[in-house]
Formats: C-alpha cells, structure tokens, sequence
C-alpha cells in the first residue's frame, strides 16, 4: 500500500514539482530536478527565508564558487574527517552506510560508534539490497567530498563544497572591513552543496547535489547576548534537550527566556535562532505540531560544536528528519583558517573604558654572553620577551637550540600601561538549513486528501506566500466575451506582480481540481453576471466558498490575500 511519500512523489512528478535528475540516461540516486512548479515554488521559500535573514537581521548575502582549492578544506578539516562509515554487501557487492543497518537491527545514534562497534553491530544485519545476512565485514571510512582537479595536468587539486559555510569564512577579513570592524556581523548564503552520499534510497532527503542556505554569524565570545533577543523572548519551542533524550522522556515547551535561563540552550544567539527558525517554518506552511528541536548529544556534535540543536520535521515515512542545525561553531573555524593561511582573523574590540593594566618588561644585557652567543643577543631578548621568565633564569629556545639564560643577564620590571581594547577571535553562530529537506516538508504537510461529490479531492494546501501559482483566471465558457475580460483581468494581476494562470480547458470542476492540485490559493471565475454586476467569483482553496468581489478590487484583494 502506497504511504503519503509515495502519493506526494507521484503528484511531485506528474505536476512538475520534482523529477528525477537526467531520467533520458536512466538517472542517478541523489540528484533531482526541479520543475517548473518547483523551481518556482523553491525561488519563494528561498526568497521568504532572504527576507528573515538578508531583510529582517541585516546580514548581506554572498556568493562564493561551488569549487574551493585543497587548501580550504585541508584547514576546515574537512579533508580529513568528512567522512561515513562504510561498509560493503560481501554478497552483492553494494555499499551501505554502516550506521544505518545498525539503527536497522536497533542501536541507537550509530553514528557515535567506532568501525569496530559498527561491524560487530549489523553481524546479523539483512543486507537492503540483497536480503543477505551480511556476517563479518569490514567497516571503514569513506569520504564524502566530490574531488576534482582545477585547470590542465592535474596540478591543483579542488573539491565541490560540501557546506557553504567556507565561503564565508574565507572571506572573513573582507567581511569584517565591508562591516566597518565590528562584531557582532553575519554573512549569508543560498547556494548548492555537494556530498557523495553513500547510497542515497530517501528521496528528496538525502542527496549528493542539494541547496543550503546558510548563515555564519560573527559575535564576540564574551558578549553573547544578542541585541534583538526581546523578539523572541517569550517565543515557546519544543525542546527534546540532552536530558529528555537520556531520560527517554518527550520534549519540553519552553520560552526561549527560560531555556536560556535554566542552561538549556548555550546561549541568547543559539536561542534567537531557534524562535526564528521555527517562525520561518511555520510560515512557509511546516505544521507546528510535527515540529522540534533536538539537542545534540555531547559525543554527536560535530568536531567544532559547542552546542548543536536540530529543527527536526515528522514525516510519516522518515520519522524526524533534521531539516535545520543551529550550532555553535566557536572559533574552530576562523582559527584554523588563520593557522593555514598565515592571515589574523581577529578583531580589535575596543573597551568601553581604557583599563590600566600591569605589563612585564624584561631589559636585557646580552653583552656579556660567552662567545659562542656572540651574534644572537637580539634573538636571545627576544625569546626572552616572548617567554616572560621570573627573574632565576630560563631556558629560550633560539634557532632550534635550547640556551639556559642566567636571570643576572637580564631584569624584569613591571610597568603600568594604558589598554585600549583587545585583539578577539569571533565565535560564530550558523543557522544552516536545507531547502530541498524544506521542500519536501512543506508538500507532504500540505498534501490533502477529501471526499467532495463522491470524488476524491486531492489538494496541496500551500501557503499563499510559497504557491508557486497564486491565483487561477477562468473564462466560464469560451465565448460570449467572458475570455476576453478572463484574460485582461490575468494581464492586471500579472502586471502586479502576481503569477496568474489563465485556464480556459475542459469543464470548471475539472479546472478547479487542477489548481487544487498544484495548491494555486484562489481562482477567480469571469460568469454571465460579470457583464452586468462588474464582479467576478473568488473561489478559496480550502474551504472551497466563492464570493463576488468587483473587478476593480479584484488587484488589491488578491494582493492583500498573498501576503497574508
Ligand atoms: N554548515 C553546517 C552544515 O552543513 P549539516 O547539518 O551537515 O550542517 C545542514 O547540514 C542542513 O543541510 C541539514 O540540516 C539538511 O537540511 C541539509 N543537508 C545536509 N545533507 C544533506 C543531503 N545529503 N541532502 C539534502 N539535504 C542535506
């Protein structure tokens, strides 16, 4: 029996939402086209999520290449620890993720265990592909990035982006002089992200191609409270924290105020975050009430998370599918690119006073060195000055070579100075979402099925703000004038700026039925009495009532309607 996936994929498919990427050649698990009904459907979800974070929190968006050199992602550490546990069918041949067929036989979060564990985990494991037991096999690590090589002759090697994130970060130090040198400040990017998934089987879910949309927000690490966070204060999540998870006990509703305050989440950044990513959700039409946020688990957080919480959206099929992380990256980033590239990635932050503060000097008299120093005094001082010795003496290490420096060559005096500011290596904050796991959400949440004349009805309730069509035109016959009115009425809403879909083909229920389908919001009808009464039928998707509405409001009306 087909489940909600199999109808929501059937009408994605047959209505030009979503199809299967290159189906002429056959086609390859991960990667997906959209549509013309998806395409413009993903352009308003992507724009609604610009209008958050470009609009509302002032961060610009950037666009950075899909390809990055070796250099990005040997720092990001990427290069070295992006990767899954693998493992191969001994019987097919096919290769699975080793911590889904663990979860498979029942281990919880398979993702924390070693290869060690995994193997001895899915022994008893039925191959997906096959139906074999798998028995002894080995697991190890594949990883995830699609490597390329950049110009002629294999000399550079590069990598399609698994996140967007780097972009970001490279361009740290511009972004800091475009923000006038000042924290806190946040960078944005929509754009496709690259991973070569192991064997993607989940659809629109998992996949080797995708769209991200991120956020990379640059605060100062003693300053984490976020200017705006009144916003979203006594904004109620659901919470599924570290404990609830331990305990085996359902999420926990709290206002953001209290999570911060109880030490539930880290900070007022990752908290601000949360509100408004669950907002943006339930506005594009994600239901609320198949909405969480999952904390994650000390041992599950990425390598450079402090704090990591997942939007997590039910979907019948999946279970919860993590659409949104909302971490705390610390410094890891910013310092591992400084560490490769050489380039200081700090900012000064002034005081709000000038402090006074005790500072060491050390004065030095490498005059009387034996002549087997003679030429490295001013190196010897300065390793001194580095190392701030207390006055018996220290050793220095100088051209490689350890010298035990007697304190009488030398003194340390204490001075008092004045401190302006101080140099400070930003945290950051990344909201990071994936758009197609969105898409999906929103179409099953919206996906509806009803009897209507002894017919079933299937109806894709989208919000008006994301329907790819916002209103329907039909001339009620094709004749009589009333195509002509139909169509100069389209012409008006399109000179609006409204997507208008003019429909004068085959009985009115079955044009109707069409636009329920894709979730087109309204249609308006052009009747008999339109001559005489100067009025139109606006018909309403969900509910299916008409009322009469004059022509000449009809613009604003449909307008006012849209934006909600
Ligand atoms: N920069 C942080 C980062 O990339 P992530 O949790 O790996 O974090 C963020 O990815 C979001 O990107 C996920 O919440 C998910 O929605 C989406 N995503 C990740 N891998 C995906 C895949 N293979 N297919 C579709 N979406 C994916």
């Amino acid at each position: 029996m087909s489940d909600i996936y199999d109808k929501v994929i059937e009408l994605a498919k047959r209505r030009g939402f979503v199809w299967p990427s290159a189906e002429l050649y056959g086609s390859v698990a991960g990667f997906i086209d959209y549509g013309p009904l998806g395409a413009m459907m993903k352009r308003r979800i992507e724009n609604i999520w610009r209008h958050y974070y470009v609009i509302r929190e002032g961060y610009y968006e950037i666009e950075c290449p899909t390809v990055g050199t070796e250099s990005i992602y040997l720092a990001s550490g990427h290069v070295k620890g992006f990767a899954d546990k693998m493992c191969q069918c001994p019987h097919c041949n096919e290769y699975f993720r080793a911590d889904h067929l663990a979860e498979a036989c029942g281990i919880e979060n398979g993702a924390v265990l070693s290869k060690e564990e995994l193997a001895a985990a899915i022994i008893d494991a039925a191959c997906p592909s096959c139906g074999e037991t798998f028995g002894q096999t080995e697991v190890f690590d594949f990883n995830l990035m699609f490597q390329t090589n950049i110009g002629p002759g294999s000399q550079r090697k590069g990598y399609l982006r698994p996140e967007t994130a780097q972009g970001i970060f490279t361009d740290f130090s511009r972004l800091l002089r475009f923000y006038r040198q000042k924290l806190p400040f946040g960078a944005v990017q929509i754009g496709k992200s690259y991973r070569n998934e192991i064997s993607p089987r989940q659809g629109m879910i998992r996949l080797r191609e995708f769209t991200q949309a991120e956020a990379e927000i640059f605060v100062n690490p003693q300053e984490k409270t976020h200017p705006a966070f009144a916003r979203y204060a006594d904004y109620p999540v659901d919470l599924w924290a570290i404990e609830q998870q331990q305990n085996n006990t359902a999420a926990i509703t709290r206002t953001m105020r209290q999570a911060v305050d109880e030490g539930i989440i880290a900070n007022e950044y990752i908290a601000y975050y949360l509100a408004l990513t669950h907002e943006l959700l339930t506005s594009i039409g994600i239901d609320p009430k198949r909405t969480r946020f999952r904390q994650h688990l000390p041992d599950e957080r990425a390598h450079y998370a402090i704090d990591c919480w997942d939007a997590e959206v039910y979907s019948e099929r999946f279970g919860w599918v993590e659409i949104v992380g909302i971490a705390d990256r610390t410094d890891y980033d910013l310092r591992a690119h400084a560490a490769e590239s050489g380039d200081s990635m700090t900012v000064f932050v002034p005081f709000d006073e000038a402090r006074k503060e005790t500072r060491k000097r050390i004065v030095a008299n490498m005059g009387v060195l034996g002549p087997k120093y003679r030429g490295k005094a001013a190196k010897i001082a300065a390793a001194l000055a580095e190392a701030m010795p207390g006055p018996d003496g220290a050793e220095v290490v100088v051209d490689g070579e350890t010298i035990f420096v007697p304190g009488d060559l030398y003194t340390v005096t204490e001075e008092e100075v004045e401190v302006r500011g101080a140099e400070v290596m930003p945290h950051v904050i990344e909201p990071s979402y994936g758009i197609d796991r969105m898409i999906y959400s929103v179409l099953e949440h919206a996906y509806d099925e009803e009897e209507v004349d002894g017919e079933v009805r299937k109806v894709l309730r989208l919000a008006p703000c994301i329907a790819p069509v916002q209103v329907a035109v039909f001339p009620l016959v094709n004749k009589d004038g009333l195509d002509t009115i139909a169509r100069e009425i389209t012409v008006d809403l399109q000179d609006a700026g409204v997507l208008a879909d003019y429909d004068d083909n085959g009985a009115i229920g079955r044009r109707y039925r069409r636009q329920d389908e894709v979730g087109t919001p309204f249609a308006v009808t052009v009747d008999t009495e339109t001559k005489e009464a100067g009025t139109v039928t606006l018909r309403d998707r969900d509910s299916m009532t008409q009322v009469r509405v004059m022509i000449d409001d009809l613009v604003p009306t449909i307008l006012a309607l849209i934006r909600g």
